[in-house]
């Protein structure tokens, strides 16, 4: 028979049991998200809960400083720190009390370029000319697996802000000036970022930013107010976020600008009302980079941080990127009554949730990271190759002068311009020459075809000879030598130029006033020109420029935007028509920078559309528009009923004809017009599109649906609403309205 005390010894053990059970009910990967995040958020203190909320920036802190960071304050996340410091962090963290683990993110932008030696893409803007969700979708696994194998769990991408100020800095960052498009696209690069489930190996989370308007801002000046309303917002900014919340993404960002007059960090109507109320948005939101601290020091809102943190907390945050006295604020916040510890609570719960449904706290990731050996294979390199070539537009193809030495014999190629040999003009923002800090004079770890490289070598293969001459430079207009380059040019029979912007003036605190061509690169252009050979223009650019001079007086002209680290091979596959161009413009060009903006949906005027100086009404390329070496020719525009109902979905159909030589793949685009409605709305806008591949002389018919609620129109209080009325549906190559077929649609 058992003592008494053996008795009260049993229920004590028995006891302690039971409470060491609780305690670890969140290391049990068998329960949900949820379970286990109420389970730890309950075993936290406050000091804990608010570590959670920090992200912290690693290049800026000494290793002490970073391991403080990661040992006794417990941060949630670190950016910018890979391979052993992010492993070593890790394990400061895994040994804690209850053991968070830590989330490591990196802006792996266009590929985990600022990596040396990864895979790295087209920009954004590049990548997104090959209107190819299915390409951009394994751009972003590649991209993935590549930034797992070095530890990371999350990228700060896609960018899903408005490309239509071309002055702003950061337009090379976007998928173009199309609210639909970038949806489109961005949800299919988020699949491949979070892959089949977020807790796989080689899955990272993606982050939907920057939330919002932030491409608007006056002027288009970085970091600056916009002054976009509610309605357009609903209208035009926020369908892009919706699509990617509907595509499962982890986070989102918030970002610089502010909406008139109030900080994006601290508008609570769009980040807690809209996002995550009336959205249902379920992962966590995290600040740009010290929006925080911005709050006092440069848009002045706040007198001091405490009451910065307070207003980014109430707003709907809940991680702060790089305001490391967040974490003191917070505490104190909350102990002196002044915060309520519930929003901490929700904001530590949402992190938390997303670190158990993406397997941190399990043995798959935390067991070290996916193998190395990914990192820019051979079964990588070939998306990156698909992708580079459908990136790239043809712009002007003069007399068919490409494919050359098709209709010309060309034994001698001039390679002329400042971007022919410059691969940091070519991979553009967000690699390892400029970020986290600026390192120029790294030496790229990977293999790369710069635009010389790349036609040299083709051209040698078809026993042609290429003379390279730089010519000039893109920011001095000093550092010139036409001359030279011109007599290099006058011994070949024809001349590439390759020309555009440099990093330099793409990115953030990088708006331009001017979009012309900068330098002496107008003048080594009208020099090349006056040698009367024939002139084919290659722009390297993050950007559109206003190159009406190239239109008039080059033969041919070819866009590859910032294409990446195989832009010079895909260029002269190209040129010489290994493939055959399919790519099309996502951003409209200007003739003039005076006449931005000039995206393709805007409400006509109606008293002159035009500047009074200017000749020309529209944009020099329009959105949509690129050519390619074959012709297609669009008939028979039928759709499935004339009239319908606002539940409906209406079937389009086009027969396209390849009438050329080449086999080819079109873009089949679909716009529609409401023709009377109760706000204004654009001449067309953008609802659809298809990818068709035909051989040629082959016909196809191609069948879009339209679901006619994607004809709503938001109303002044907000709402979205499809009238009754016509609706002019159209189709065709672009959005020139020569272009377009169309047909009229009754809604009932
Ligand atoms: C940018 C973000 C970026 C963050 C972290 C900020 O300056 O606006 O897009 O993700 O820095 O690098």
């Amino acid at each position: 028979m058992k003592s008494p005390c053996r008795y009260k010894m049993d229920f004590y053990i028995r006891i302690q049991g039971m409470a060491m059970l609780m305690e670890f009910i969140y290391q049990n990967p068998a329960l949900s998200p949820q379970e286990r995040t109420n389970n730890l958020l309950s075993l936290m203190t406050l000091e804990e809960k608010v570590g959670q909320m920090m992200q912290i920036s690693y290049n800026t802190l000494s290793a002490e400083e970073a391991e403080d960071w990661a040992s006794n304050k417990k941060a949630g996340s670190f950016l910018h720190v890979l391979g052993k410091k992010a492993e070593h962090l890790q394990e400061l963290a895994l040994s804690t009390r209850l053991g968070i683990p830590i989330i490591f993110g990196i802006d792996a932008i266009h590929g985990h370029g600022l990596m040396n030696g990864s895979t790295i893409f087209p920009s954004q803007l590049g990548m997104s000319c090959s209107w190819n969700p299915e390409l951009l979708e394994k751009a972003g696994r590649v991209t993935a697996r590549e930034a797992a194998a070095d530890g990371i769990h999350w990228t700060f991408s896609p960018v899903l802000c408005i490309g239509r100020d071309l002055r702003w800095g950061r337009i090379n960052e976007t998928f173009g000036e199309d609210s639909y498009l970038i949806g489109v696209l961005a949800s299919a690069i988020i699949k491949g970022y979070q892959g089949k489930s977020l807790s796989d190996a080689d899955s990272i989370l993606a982050c939907a930013k920057h939330y919002l308007g932030y491409g608007e801002s006056t002027g288009g000046k970085d970091a600056y107010d916009t002054e976009v309303t509610c309605r357009k917002i609903r209208e035009v900014f926020l369908p892009p976020f919706k699509k990617a919340i509907e595509a499962g993404c982890a986070t989102f960002m918030t970002g610089y600008q502010s909406i008139d007059g109030t900080p994006m960090a601290i508008n609570k109507k769009l980040l807690y009302d809209i996002l995550k109320q009336e959205l249902g948005f379920k992962g966590f939101v995290v600040t740009d980079y010290n929006n925080t601290g911005s709050l006092v020091t440069l848009q002045m809102v706040s007198p001091d941080l405490d009451d910065a943190s307070k207003k980014t907390v109430e707003a709907g945050n809940d991680m702060i990127m790089a305001t490391n006295d967040f974490y003191e604020s917070a505490i104190r916040l909350v102990k002196s009554g002044l915060l309520s510890e519930s929003l901490i609570d929700e904001a530590a719960g949402r992190i938390l949730s997303i670190k158990f449904s993406s397997g941190l706290f399990d043995v798959k990731k935390k067991s070290g990271y996916a193998s190395r050996s990914v990192i820019s294979c051979k079964e990588h390199l070939q998306v990156n190759m698909e992708l580079t070539r459908q990136s790239i537009v043809l712009l002007k193809n003069d007399k068919n002068i490409l494919p050359l030495n098709k209709s010309t014999n060309i034994k001698k190629l001039a390679v002329i311009g400042p971007n022919a040999d410059n691969l940091k003009a070519q991979l553009g923002d967000w690699t390892f020459f400029t970020h986290p800090d600026p390192n120029p004079e790294a030496v790229p770890a990977f293999e790369y075809y710069t635009m010389l490289r790349g036609i040299s070598e083709r051209s040698r293969l078809k026993g042609i000879e290429t003379v390279y001459h730089k010519g000039c430079d893109i920011l001095d207009d000093e550092n010139q030598n036409i001359e030279d380059a011109v007599s290099a040019a006058a011994a070949c029979d024809a001349i590439i130029a390759v020309i555009g912007d440099c990093v330099e003036q793409n990115g953030e605190f990088k708006d331009r006033a001017n979009l012309d061509l900068s330098g002496a690169q107008q003048k080594l252009l009208k020099a090349l020109k006056a040698l009367g050979k024939p002139l084919i223009a290659v722009l390297v650019n993050g950007k559109p420029l206003c190159v009406p001079w190239l239109q008039k007086n080059a033969d041919a002209v070819v866009e590859s935007f910032n294409s990446g680290i195989l832009g010079g091979k895909a260029v002269a596959e190209l040129l010489y028509g290994d493939f055959v161009p399919s790519g099309k413009l996502t951003v409209s060009f200007p003739y003039h920078s005076g006449q931005i903006p000039v995206y393709y949906n805007q409400l006509s005027g109606w008293h002159s559309p035009k500047y009074m100086d200017l000749a020309e009404r529209n944009a020099l390329y329009p959105f949509g528009f690129g050519l390619s070496y074959t012709k297609y020719q669009y008939s028979n525009l039928v759709l499935s009923s004339a009239v319908c109902g606002k539940e409906d979905t209406v079937a389009v159909q086009v027969d396209i004809t390849n009438t050329g030589e080449y086999a080819g793949t079109e873009i089949v685009q679909l716009y529609i017009n409401d023709k009377v409605s109760s706000v204004m709305t654009p001449e067309k806008e953008l609802k659809g599109f298809e990818r068709v591949s035909l051989k040629a002389g082959e016909t196809k018919t191609v069948t879009m649906s339209l679901q006619i609620s994607a004809l709503a129109i938001v109303t002044p209080d907000e709402r979205y609403v499809v009238e009754p009325g016509e609706f002019e549906i159209m189709v065709g190559p672009d959005s020139k309205a020569s272009s377009l077929l169309k047909k009229t649609l009754t809604v009932c």
